[in-house]
């Protein structure tokens, strides 16, 4: 099937197209312009964990190309809390729809789900396995911010930190980066939530530079800083959790004497905000290098460009262009 459901399956060419489609998409989302492209069809949006940005981006992102949104959110309003399987449920489900997107707590969930599916399904997080679409879309940030900066993508210096284990968006980014060339990985995590080796494998054999450490130290010269949150739902614990929380955080203090005045801070989001947690201290807000919330813009772009490549309609976009009214 035609699904989105991990980022092996882009190449270089893909992610330039993905991008150059999405780039295009900007009017749109800005409601410069209007389109009704995707008229009549219905996105199946199927969230069986908790989410806001990736649910109500996929959402606007479909709207906005003029189609409509079917929500299901949690588990124990949907039949599966009855012993239905994801195969079944995937049956019945996409004879709704004309595309589905889907997180579940399972790893390998959503593939399951999308061998009973007959429409494509896009893959919005299964347990701490992959976030595909997160993925592209902090590339497509990674390239606009160094492109702003002067530079590209090969060559990055780009410094990973926190729950790397449990992290999902950390395991598909570093997947993709590695298509690109010479890329240094830092990676900062306690042991126990070290990257897992089967994508610290990839990045040794696709030839690119690896630093492990267990904490900040020095001054990097990163032009990424990659925080993320410790993933406390995926933990055997909320006491093994707790042990993690606050190790790693970040404010405008620790940034400036372990990075420089260049270095671009991303986040997948949601970062805890919480005192003791605390990985992304409001006082960066002010910092302009902080891209979060252009991560969670570019979402649209990129979720709009995904939804009409996989359907088919990436140059019919302009041509059911309407007015804005409002
Ligand atoms: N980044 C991300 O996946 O956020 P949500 O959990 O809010 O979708």
């Amino acid at each position: 099937g035609n699904h989105i459901l991990s980022v092996n399956q882009f190449d270089r060419d893909a992610i330039d197209k993905i991008f150059s489609v999405a780039a295009s998409m900007q009017p749109y989302a800005k409601r410069q312009k209007r389109t009704t492209v995707l008229d009549g069809a219905i996105l199946g949006n199927l969230f069986f964990e908790p989410s806001t940005r990736t649910r109500v981006s996929f959402g606007t992102a479909f709207n906005l190309l003029g189609g409509e949104v079917r929500e299901t959110t949690g588990m124990q309003s949907s039949a599966l809390a009855k012993g239905e399987s994801l195969y079944d449920t995937a049956r019945v489900l996409s004879g709704y729809s004309d595309i589905i997107a889907m997180r579940h707590p399972s790893a390998g969930s959503v593939s399951e789900f999308a061998e009973g599916s007959r429409v494509p399904v896009i893959n919005g997080g299964d347990g701490a396995n992959e976030h595909p679409t997160q993925a592209l879309l902090d590339l497509f940030t990674i390239k606009r911010e160094l492109e702003y900066n002067g530079k590209g993508v090969d060559g990055l210096h780009i410094a990973m930190i926190g729950d790397l284990r449990y992290g999902r968006t950390v395991h598909s980014l570093s997947k993709l980066l590695c298509l690109y060339k010479n890329i240094h990985f830092t990676l900062i995590s306690p042991q126990e939530l070290a990257m897992p080796d089967y994508i610290i494998d990839i990045i040794e054999n696709a030839g690119h530079r690896l630093t492990i450490t267990e904490q900040l130290e020095g001054n990097m010269d990163a032009d990424i800083c990659y925080q993320t949150r410790i993933q406390e739902e995926r933990f055997p614990s909320q006491e093994e959790a707790n042990k993690y929380r606050g190790r790693f955080r970040l404010n405008q203090a620790i940034y400036t004497r372990h990075f420089q005045s260049k270095t671009v801070i991303m986040h997948p989001l949601p970062r805890d905000s919480r005192m003791e947690a605390n990985e992304l201290d409001n006082d960066l807000n002010l910092n302009p290098n902080l891209a979060i919330f252009r991560q969670t813009d570019n979402g649209v772009l990129v979720r709009m460009a995904l939804f009409a490549l996989t359907l088919g309609v990436e140059d019919l976009v302009s041509k059911y262009e309407r007015d804005v009214i409002w």
